[in-house]
């Protein structure tokens, strides 16, 4: 896989560094930078033991891409040394027995640095749901909670580390996710889409459907009608070749709002086709990119077989669904129903869409990425 040169400043320390794409900020400041002071737990953003500023804000190292840290400004525990603040809480840690084995430590700091500074005046409540993403096993987090009340209520020093101003449009909006694109094409939701897909992680996957090629074809070829094939989101503009759409997921108990674009070909002479598109999700600030191959194959009288070569690039918090495993168990799934789907279409023995899963989507590519995102929250 072809590695990025990144340019980022650690610690203090500018560094200059070449980053497969799939290296996460944790392996990078862990085994490049030797910075073990990141611990790494859970390894899918859920404990928060690998807790890091990223542009002086909090931030999950195991679920960010050292790739997408390009100009950041990294601080990890051991740049704290000396921070009165920093001073004031580890302090406050060992006088209420706020850690026992410290694994959990260095990320439970992190994130009691920021709650001081940005709520000064929280109670105990305010401050157990703050500290409330950072898992320890040992403590059951009375001393931790004590120990940041402490250190509020004793007129703690200034915080010398502040996040910075946001001068990049936040990842997931619409502005940043043109602003990422290195073509000034725009969708008319102002989404500029990418010319290719140079790195990232690749799926092949070839699905059978159970109609024939021809008819398969012709549900295959309409972006409406694709769309309609996978489960959930909605096409909101057909323009030419661009097509764009929505889709709102439900994250658990939040719901997130994908919005994407996608240019797509077709070669109506070969059964295939290939498409490129772009999307984001305002709520999780994660974006991806992907670019999508597909060739249909008569596999039988009534039998097809559709082969997709899938090439992505997430970024933000949700690239931890560029796991390959998680990605090709859901992926799997979501094909196989959107298979189903296609031969139900083709053949005329479609069900009407059940009310509170409405009919559509962007494209097979644009929602199996986004149908991941819903399994893997669904869990
Ligand atoms: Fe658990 Fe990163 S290692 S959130
Ligand atoms: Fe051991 Fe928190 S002190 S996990």
């Amino acid at each position: 896989m072809s590695e990025v040169e990144i340019n980022l400043t650690v610690n203090g320390r500018s560094i200059q560094s070449s980053v497969e794409p799939r290296t996460h900020l944790a392996d990078f400041l862990r085994e490049q930078l030797l910075l073990t002071g990141t611990h790494l737990g859970c390894e899918q953003g859920v404990c928060g033991a690998c807790t890091v500023m990223i542009n002086g804000r909090p931030s999950r190292s195991c679920i960010t891409l050292a790739a997408s840290c390009d100009a950041a400004d990294i601080r990890t525990i051991e740049s704290f040394d000396d921070d009165p603040l920093m001073v004031k809480l580890r302090d406050a840690f060992s006088q209420h027995h706020g850690l026992q084995c410290g694994f959990c430590t260095p990320g439970l700091l992190t994130t009691a640095y920021d709650v001081v500074r940005r709520i000064p005046d929280a109670d105990a409540s305010k401050i157990r749901k703050e500290l409330s993403g950072n898992l320890c096993r040992c403590t059951g987090y009375q001393g931790a909670v004590q120990a940041v009340e402490h250190v509020i209520a004793d007129t703690p020093p200034t915080a010398k580390l502040q996040p910075s101003p946001r001068t990049q449009p936040r990842i997931g909006t619409a502005s940043a996710i043109s602003a990422a694109s290195n073509t000034p094409a725009r969708t008319s939701a102002n989404i500029s889409l990418p010319n290719e897909i140079t790195d990232g992680i690749k799926l092949e996957r070839r699905i059978s459907i159970n109609a024939p090629a021809d008819k398969v074809w012709t549900v295959l070829s309409d972006i409406k009608s694709i769309a309609e094939c996978v489960p959930g989101g909605s096409v909101t503009k057909v323009d030419g070749s661009v097509v764009e759409g929505l889709m709102t997921v439900g994250l658990g108990p939040m719901r997130a709002n994908f919005q994407g674009a996608a240019n797509v070909a077709f070669d109506p002479a070969t059964q295939s086709g290939k498409l490129i598109g772009r999307g984001g999700d305002r709520l999780t600030r994660s974006n991806v990119d992907g670019e999508m191959t597909f060739q249909l194959h008569a596999s039988g009288s009534d039998q097809s077989e559709l082969g997709l070569d899938i090439h992505y690039k997430l970024k933000g918090p949700l690239a931890q669904f560029g796991r390959p495993a998680i990605v090709a168990e859901v992926a799997d799934r979501i094909l196989a129903d959107t298979a189903a789907n296609i031969a139900a279409k083709a053949t005329g023995t479609e069900q009407a869409s059940p009310a509170d899963q409405p009919a559509g989507g962007l494209t097979l590519l644009w929602s199996a990425l986004i149908g991941m995102f819903k399994s893997l929250f669904r869990r």
